[in-house]
């Protein structure tokens, strides 16, 4: 993959994060999450590169564009493997709250693990940890583990888990060992990736959540040297014969970084739609004009780069809410 191709993706969550912004608070959460998939699908045309849509909006019959298989790109090569959340935390746009995001991971051809929309069991952490944990050490260990490797207190230490019932023994766990707890309501994408980066003092993110934001939050990991390890959590039959026709021999194994993104390399991109610790938001601005943050990053050279960018809205009649 090239790497100017890392800077057309931008370009991609840009339009995403442009398109939903329009939506906060108005309560519509699908009209939000349509505008960022129609934005970014268009967006996608001009991207020189030969794409598969491999986690998407849905399967072909459930999802008008960005669905499972779709074409995407404007170029022969490279042939690679496309990953989207065009808006990671419907609800959180759709109630005006914070930290939801548009999201684009690429990597070569056959590297993103095909995941099915279903629960997934996640553990992540940053780099200096990458390595010495594991998804079923109990919380109290691995907070033990963390204290060490990034020399804090337990005490100075931030679990981020998605407020859900099922993860009452995460709380309790983390809370009774003396972590700092951060409970959040939705987009577990931005948690994971915030364990990697140390301006947003968070260290580990842990809790089940959905399995194609474990494959793309996994791409932004492998590009910070971070890990994360997941676990498919079937609820049905279905979904249990899902796993096994994605060529899982054990649909309980535990997936290691190299089972949700193989390879040395993967792109990854993310614009701000609200205020989070990894981005801002989008602000619209005086004239016709919006500001947009975004994170773009690769693995193979471990570069993360953070673009602020001034858009003249006029020239993208598109993205004007009617
Ligand atoms: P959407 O953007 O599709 O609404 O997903 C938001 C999200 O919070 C994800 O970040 C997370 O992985 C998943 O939903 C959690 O699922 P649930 O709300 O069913 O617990």
């Amino acid at each position: 993959m090239d790497r100017e191709l890392a800077m057309e993706l931008v370009r991609v969550t840009e339009v995403a994060a442009l398109g939903s912004a329009r939506w906060l608070g108005r309560g519509k959460k699908t009209e939000a999450d349509d505008a960022a998939t129609s934005a970014m699908r268009e967006m996608f045309d001009s991207v020189s590169m030969n794409g598969t849509v491999v986690i998407g909006e849905g399967e072909m019959d459930e999802a008008p564009m960005l669905y499972i298989g779709e074409k995407l790109g404007c170029a022969p090569a490279p042939e690679v493997d496309v990953a989207v959340d065009p808006l990671e935390g419907t609800n959180l746009v759709a109630k005006g709250y914070g930290n939801a995001l548009a999201v684009v991971a690429v990597a070569d051809r056959g590297n993103l693990l095909h995941a099915p929309d279903m629960y997934m069991e996640k553990i992540a952490v940053g780099p200096r940890a990458a390595g010495k944990i594991h998804i079923d050490d109990p919380i109290e260990h691995t907070l033990k583990i963390l204290a060490e490797v990034n020399n804090k207190n337990i005490s100075d230490l931030t679990v981020m888990i998605l407020e859900r019932e099922r993860h009452k023994h995460f709380i309790e766990g983390a809370r009774s060992a003396g972590a700092r707890v951060r409970l959040f309501s939705d987009g577990d994408v931005g948690a994971a990736i915030n364990t990697a980066l140390d301006e947003t003092g968070i260290d580990l993110y842990v809790g089940i959540g959905g399995a194609p934001e474990g494959v793309i939050a996994a791409a932004a990991l492998k590009c910070m040297g971070g890990e994360m390890q997941a676990r498919l959590v079937p609820q049905n039959d279905e979904e249990y014969r899902r796993c096994v026709k994605m060529g899982l021999k054990d649909p309980r194994q535990i997936l290691y970084m190299d089972d949700l993104v193989k390879g040395d390399d993967a792109i990854f991109a993310a614009t701000g739609v609200t205020d989070g610790e990894l981005l801002k938001g989008v602000r619209y601005l005086s004239n016709d004009r919006a500001e947009t943050h975004s994170i773009v990053m690769r693995a193979k050279t471990g570069t993360v780069r953070f673009i602020k960018a001034v858009h003249y809205l006029p020239n993208k009649p598109h993205l004007v809410l009617k």
